[in-house]
């Protein structure tokens, strides 16, 4: 089989055809699939049915260094998803229940729905998310994406040279709470503690500059607090203007890939409380970790 590739957008994200995660994958198709990333940062593979746990586990790890996570200090969390390597990303409880509304679980979930990227807030960072649609609900809930490579390359040269030697700060909890979660305690505060990345790195694989930025970066290194968040937002805001945007609608069975380290991306909303979104993901790190912290986001 030849992968054949369909782009979603005129600047990145495409549709993957002819490659199954649910077969052995040869060396050849997995170097195509690679490429295809390095270019498209944004790829779906559908499938008539979902890869299994351990078929979607296997084939990340072809991917890269595989997050093994264990749970942030979040009290009562039980896991549904038996598997260090995945994150449930679903409503669900340990029981396979939605959720009770006022499950603090669910409260930090809803933060997923600011733009951001994946575990920005460790200091070794997510590349790759694999994301799969088990059950998906009958509206909204699309999975949104920008291409920090094209938004850097819109910036002004002006505005580009007074960002390339910024380093930001990136804290777990201060996605939560601005996501409408409740003040963590100590102890949760403890067990995620912030990281800080430059804002501006070439991305290896396609060797383009990109912006590094999420809903967890709360400050700036060396700034007054209240200047550093105006500069955030204002550059989240031009990251995430319509033209940079691809909205992924779900369809049950697709393997969603996105490279972290060129993208932000978002949940949109869906009614929560009364139909079952089951998503679950691995993901990628720059290097081996002995030991991670990954359950949510
Ligand atoms: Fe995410």
């Amino acid at each position: 089989m030849t992968l054949a590739i369909e782009p979603l957008h005129p600047l990145y994200a495409a549709r993957l055809t002819g490659v199954d995660i649910r077969q052995p994958v040869d060396e050849a198709m997995m170097s195509a699939v690679r490429a295809a990333l390095a270019r498209y940062v944004v790829c779906v593979i559908g499938h008539d049915k979902p890869p299994t746990n351990e078929q979607h586990i296997a084939f990340s790890a072809r991917l890269g260094p595989l997050e093994r996570g264990k749970s942030p200090k979040i009290k009562g969390t039980e896991t549904r998803v038996p598997y260090p390597e995945i994150v449930d990303q679903s409503n669900l409880n340990d029981v396979g229940e939605i959720y009770a509304d006022d499950d603090r679980r669910l409260a930090y979930k809803r933060a997923n729905r600011l733009w951001h990227t994946d575990m920005s807030f460790y200091e070794v960072r997510a590349t790759y998310s694999l994301l799969v649609g088990h059950v998906t609900p009958p509206s909204g809930a699309d999975t949104e994406f920008t291409d920090m490579r094209a938004v850097w390359d819109a910036l002004p040269a002006t505005r580009q040279a007074e960002l390339e030697r910024l380093v930001v700060e990136h804290s777990y909890w201060y996605s939560r709470v601005q996501g409408g979660g409740p003040e963590p305690t100590e102890e949760e505060r403890a067990s995620r503690p912030p990281a800080r990345h430059p804002l501006v790195h070439v991305h290896a694989p396609s060797g383009r500059k990109a912006l590094y930025l999420a809903s967890h970066a709360s400050d700036i290194v060396g700034w007054p607090r209240e200047k550093a968040r105006a500069l955030i937002a204002e550059l989240m805001d031009f990251a995430v203007q319509p033209r940079f945007v691809y909205a992924h609608k779900w369809r049950r069975g697709d393997v969603l890939i996105w490279d972290n380290l060129a993208t932000m991306h978002r949940a949109t909303a869906f009614d929560d409380r009364h139909f079952v979104r089951d998503m679950r993901r691995t993901t990628c790190r720059e290097r081996s970790m002995e030991s991670g912290d990954s359950r949510i986001v």
